[in-house]
């Protein structure tokens, strides 16, 4: 069969990133299919290819590299498009098409539309099967998710489509889900009667960078919080799956998702621009903390803080669980410390438990000790990107690491509050915090994890 995958927005920052790796290191593991990068950036193959960020991209890949020269809007876009695919297909009796959209949000009709035209002007007499990839934001708020699903579904069956957040690629986030439900020592501790309070911490040190035409009309809450965060909450808080498949977890997501509260304590930031002659101002926010509550049997009453943003100091991603502690009261002992399970996403995947254990020579002095779980270290393996894990459940056809389009309106329907244009956007100083960060914790009567 052959297999083509037809990569739009095939010049961007995410492509190059992530999306070129993960195709290549696919292939360098034997899965076989052309690759076709549409984009307005350069004139011609040689141009795109000797843009490529790696100087020694191997022939093995750079073989099945294609490239056309793509302008969206021109009236002989369809017919070149569908002319170089019907090349690439050549003499197969089977082929299927990729369709993978990393553009903006508003220009996903565009591209859906000419997509339906190559349709039918593509007169191939193989056997011909099709799925279409759809980058997060999946639309520009719940509105236009709907819009857009339902254009897409004009073209595709539900099957056929895949709408990606990288997040559930990530090892972290299955090991979440088989921490919680393989291991009845935590099975139990996991919910209201144990945990008090849970923090979601996501600083980058990067800044928008190249990605400021992208970024620029989609902001933190689009950009990260509709999706990343709040599938790390549904993975954090969703009921025990009737099995471990696609769709039993997918409905617990979802019930996650419907049961979560106006968010509280909100606040946005957006960090001093680094000058007009960088070409890096930023006129969106950048930053936002809130809290919010999942209201189901299990978990509610725990506040789930969360901060997330760009421009930091330091990069630090990790969740931190911090357990109630009734045995300070019990042992009258104010010198005894919470317990916590800390999961740390970045650098390395690590899982630390937090345990109050005695030190040597006192008489009952304990000491909060931690044991920890190294992924490195335990398999000796780092996790693997997440974007090679999307990709090749695309081409094996297995939606297990999709969100569905309920989960997806569900989230817009929790951050459409956070999208109002007059909300107040406090500026902050490149590598500090917003002061909103540490005033939501003292009114709230917390710290956050350091
Ligand atoms: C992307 C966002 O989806 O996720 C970026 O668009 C963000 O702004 C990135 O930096 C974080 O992903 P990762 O894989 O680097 O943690």
């Amino acid at each position: 069969m052959k297999r083509i995958i037809i990569q739009y927005g095939g010049t961007g920052d995410l492509a190059e990133k992530k999306l070129y790796p993960a195709y290549r290191n696919l292939m360098e593991r034997g899965y076989e299919f052309e690759l076709l990068a549409l984009g307005r950036r350069f004139a011609g193959r040689e141009e795109f290819l000797s843009s490529l960020l790696e100087a020694d991209v191997p022939t093995s890949f750079t073989d099945h590299l294609h490239y056309l020269f793509h302008d969206m809007d021109h009236r002989d876009a369809v017919d070149r498009l569908s002319s170089t695919i019907k090349e690439l297909v050549g003499e197969a009796d089977e082929a299927e098409f990729i369709y993978y959209l990393a553009l903006q949000p508003s220009l996903y009709e565009g591209a859906i539309a000419q997509i339906k035209e190559i349709d039918r002007v593509l007169a191939c007499a193989c056997a011909l099967t099709k799925k279409i990839i759809v980058e997060k934001p999946f639309g520009f708020d719940l509105e236009s998710a709907k819009r857009y699903n339902a254009i897409l579904e004009q073209a595709f069956s539900d099957e056929e489509i895949y709408r990606v957040d990288h997040y559930l690629g990530k090892e972290f986030m299955q090991n979440l889900l088989l921490m919680r439900f393989h291991n009845d020592i935590i099975r139990r501790i996991w919910d209201n009667q144990s945990i008090e309070s849970i923090q979601i911490i996501f600083d980058e040190r990067h800044g928008v960078d190249q990605r400021l035409g992208f970024y620029e009309k989609i902001g933190v809450v689009r950009d990260t919080i509709q999706n990343h965060i709040l599938q790390i909450v549904a993975h954090l808080t969703m009921g025990e799956p009737a099995s471990i498949s696609f769709e039993d977890i997918a409905i617990e997501k979802q019930k996650v998702l419907c049961s979560i509260s106006p968010i509280e304590h909100f606040s946005l930031g957006r960090y001093e621009s680094l000058g007009a002659d960088t070409g890096r101002v930023v006129e969106t926010p950048t930053y936002a903390a809130f809290t919010l509550f999942v209201n189901s049997y299990y978990f509610a009453g725990i506040p789930i803080h969360v901060r997330t943003g760009k421009m930091q100091a330091e990069a630090k991603s990790l969740i931190y669980i911090k357990f109630k502690n009734i045995t300070r009261d019990v042992m009258s002992d104010d010198s005894i410390k919470e317990n916590a399970v800390i999961i740390t996403i970045d650098p390395e995947l690590t899982i630390d438990f937090s345990v109050n254990l005695k030190v040597p020579n006192t008489s009952w002095k304990s000491q909060p000790v931690r044991f920890r779980f190294n992924q490195s270290e335990t398999f000796s393996v780092n996790s693997p990107e997440a974007y090679e894990q999307i990709v090749e459940k695309i081409l094996q056809g297995d939606k297990s690491l999709f969100p569905t389009i309920p989960e997806i309106c569900e989230s817009w329907r929790i951050v459409e509050p956070m999208l109002k244009e007059d909300l107040p956007v406090e500026v902050y100083p490149v590598r500090t915090l917003p002061r909103f960060v540490d005033a939501m914790a003292r009114e709230n009567n917390f710290t956050w994890f350091a």
